[in-house]
């Protein structure tokens, strides 16, 4: 009899939150970026109900000294249960009661900055040998079905790394990690070759990389071989190069819309998406921003 290949699932999700936040000074100086407020939750917790509703079963928070916030927004507070109990709030209590059991959070210290790809090195030992998600702490995409759990489809027809990608502009290519890739169908790409933040004019393919991947074990042993790159950090595009040489790797137009809540501006436009899908806030903050619009 045939045997089929047994599909390895993906079970944990690398979030890292480790970086020092320069985009976004001063607000970013004393309160990690990733806790900053979209509407009435912070950054971070719409990437952990993204991974949540994915149905990956636990995360590896990659983090540094000044931002135990994080971990404690996810912690299970007694005193402010009881205080919210014994007042009669119930149902924010139910609410924080909710966010304290959503996942296992193990969280493992970079203690240097010295890049995203070093940040994912770190998490070597707690990920172990198997496939595993990457989502940024920053990232965030609002789409009908989560973009980890798009991916995870995908990954289970491929069973190789895949980055996510969006069409940019070719004149912001320098900003991005850029995939140069052959389409196989709508929406995936076999990738050939992938450069971080190409000088302008060096690269016709205007496929960039965002803050979700699905990474083959392999990756930590290509990221220990990796040295310095772009900005003098470990990044981990050039680590994906090298990934790419041995095994097949695939990106993925997600379906959805992605704003990068570490930058000002994204952070700007995040807010809006957000609000304007909020189930209580949206009809009147759609005719305030239609009024403001009008008025200027
Ligand atoms: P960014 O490129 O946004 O870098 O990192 P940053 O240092 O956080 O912010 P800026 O550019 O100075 O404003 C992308 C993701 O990788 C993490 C960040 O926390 C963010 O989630 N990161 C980056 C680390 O965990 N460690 C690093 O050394 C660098």
């Amino acid at each position: 009899m045939k045997k089929t290949k047994r599909v390895q699932q993906i079970r944990k999700a690398v979030i890292p939150v480790a970086g020092m936040g320069t985009r976004f000074l001063p607000a970013s100086k004393a309160i990690p970026k990733e806790m900053l407020t979209i509407v009435d939750r912070p950054t971070i917790q719409y990437i952990v109900e993204e991974v949540v509703a994915s149905g990956i079963e636990e995360i590896v928070l990659i983090t540094s000294a000044g931002k135990q916030a994080i971990e404690n927004h996810f912690d299970y507070n007694q005193e402010l249960d009881l205080l919210l109990e014994r007042r009669g709030k119930l149902r924010i209590c139910e609410e924080l009661r909710h966010l304290a059991n959503l996942i296992d959070i193990v969280a493992v210290r970079q203690k240097k900055p010295l890049g995203l790809g070093h940040a994912i090195w770190t998490a070597r030992n707690v990920v172990g040998d198997e496939p595993f998600m990457v989502l940024l702490g920053d990232d965030l995409v609002v789409s009908d079905q989560p973009c980890a759990k798009q991916m995870m489809s995908l990954y289970n027809e491929v069973q190789e790394s895949i980055v996510a990608i969006q069409t940019v502009p070719l004149e912001q290519t320098h900003q991005y990690g850029i995939v140069e890739g052959e389409m196989i169908r709508e929406r995936v790409y076999e990738v050939k070759r992938l450069v971080e933040k190409p000088a302008p004019g060096t690269t016709s393919s205007n496929l960039a990389i965002i803050g979700r991947y699905i990474l083959h074990p392999d990756i930590f042993d290509m990221l220990s071989r990796t040295t310095p790159g772009h900005g003098g950090e470990i990044q981990l595009t050039d680590a994906l190069l090298a990934l790419s040489n041995k095994r097949s790797m695939y990106a993925y137009e997600f379906e959805g819309d992605r704003y990068d809540a570490g930058d000002k501006m994204g952070y700007l436009k995040a807010i809006i998406a957000f609000a304007l899908r909020h189930p209580e806030l949206k009809d009147e903050f759609r005719r305030h921003i239609k009024e403001v619009a009008a008025a200027s």
